[in-house]
């Protein structure tokens, strides 16, 4: 049977990078919610030699996942899932949507892609580097726990903290915040659950890394670049190298943790580099 590989939000940016390092006898499954860019990324992966197909889901719909599921299931063995996709704070100020895409999408991709997973195989959900820059006082662990047994009450308090911040652009950054500091937790959470049936779960938190997306951000979060030891944003084939790694199955004990790749922008701004702006 094939090995099948799905790469949510690999349409572009570093998902569809992270497909490039796979290896070649896998299939591979690129999702999003625009067919047209979906297209183009599988027709620029087949003139690099891979067998690979296109299919839309919208991650914040658990029908649609499942959809997603059964398409790639058909194909064959589901051994990797890279969780892609996510919207960023320059992208929206309807705070629910953020947290609806990149928190409650997390969960049903996890939830659904497991049930059909074997020992073996791995998830990779993608977080942000963002997800450590939250004051510890904010984040409650008994309301992340609401993502699996009250949608509506788990939105309810996080888009309310959210509010909290002055300015749309705040406000927005605080929810992406939040749902980023979700996954991170959320992916430890599931490696311990279906750890027991031989699946992988890990995070990995990018920093500023210039795709269209991080280029957007760059502009308001663009302070960040000082602070990396390098003192540059990421390139997307360097994450993509890095989420393929993580996805390896070579890459067996690596489970239950996050996986900071943020050119140490993150130890940069709290320790080494403080001083600069
Ligand atoms: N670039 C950065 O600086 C940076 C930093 C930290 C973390 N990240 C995270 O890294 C991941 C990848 O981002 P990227 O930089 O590669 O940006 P990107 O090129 O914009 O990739 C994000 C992808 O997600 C898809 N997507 C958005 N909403 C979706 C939904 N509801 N369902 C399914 N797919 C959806 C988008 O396609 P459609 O719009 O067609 O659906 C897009 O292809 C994101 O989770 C992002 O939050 C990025």
């Amino acid at each position: 049977m094939a090995n099948v590989c799905v790469i949510t939000g690999g349409g572009s940016g570093m998902g569809l990078e992270a497909a490039k390092f796979m290896p070649k006898e896998k299939i591979i499954v690129l999702s999003g919610r625009t067919m047209s860019k979906l297209e183009k990324a599988v027709e620029e992966l087949k003139a690099l030699g891979f067998i690979a197909y296109a299919k839309t889901c919208d991650t914040s719909k658990r029908e649609s996942v499942q959809e997603l599921v059964a398409f790639a299931a058909s194909l064959g063995e589901v051994k990797n899932v890279i969780n892609s996709a996510g919207i960023s704070p320059a992208m929206s100020t309807d705070l629910e949507k953020i947290l609806r895409i990149n928190a409650l999408g997390t969960v049903y991709i996890n939830q659904e892609f497991s049930k059909v997973m074997n020992p073996g195989s791995v998830i990779v959900d993608v977080s942000s580097n963002s997800a450590y820059v939250l004051p510890s006082i904010i984040i409650n662990k008994k309301e992340y726990l609401l993502a699996e047994t009250d949608e509506e009450k788990f939105l309810q308090k996080l888009v309310k903290k959210s509010k909290l911040a002055k300015g749309d652009y705040q406000r927005s950054g605080f929810a992406y915040s939040l749902s980023k500091n979700f996954v991170v937790w959320y992916a430890k959470k599931c490696a311990f659950e279906y750890g027991l049936k031989g699946i992988r779960v890990v995070s990995l938190s990018p920093g500023l890394i210039a795709t269209d997306m991080g280029n957007l951000e760059a502009k308001e979060g663009g302070m960040l670049i000082p602070f990396a030891a390098e003192e540059r944003m990421g390139k997307p084939e360097e994450l993509g190298y890095a989420l393929a790694t993580v996805a390896d199955e070579r890459n067996g004990y690596l489970a239950g943790v996050d996986i900071l790749c943020d050119g140490g922008s993150t130890n940069g701004m709290k320790e080494f580099k403080k001083k600069k702006k």
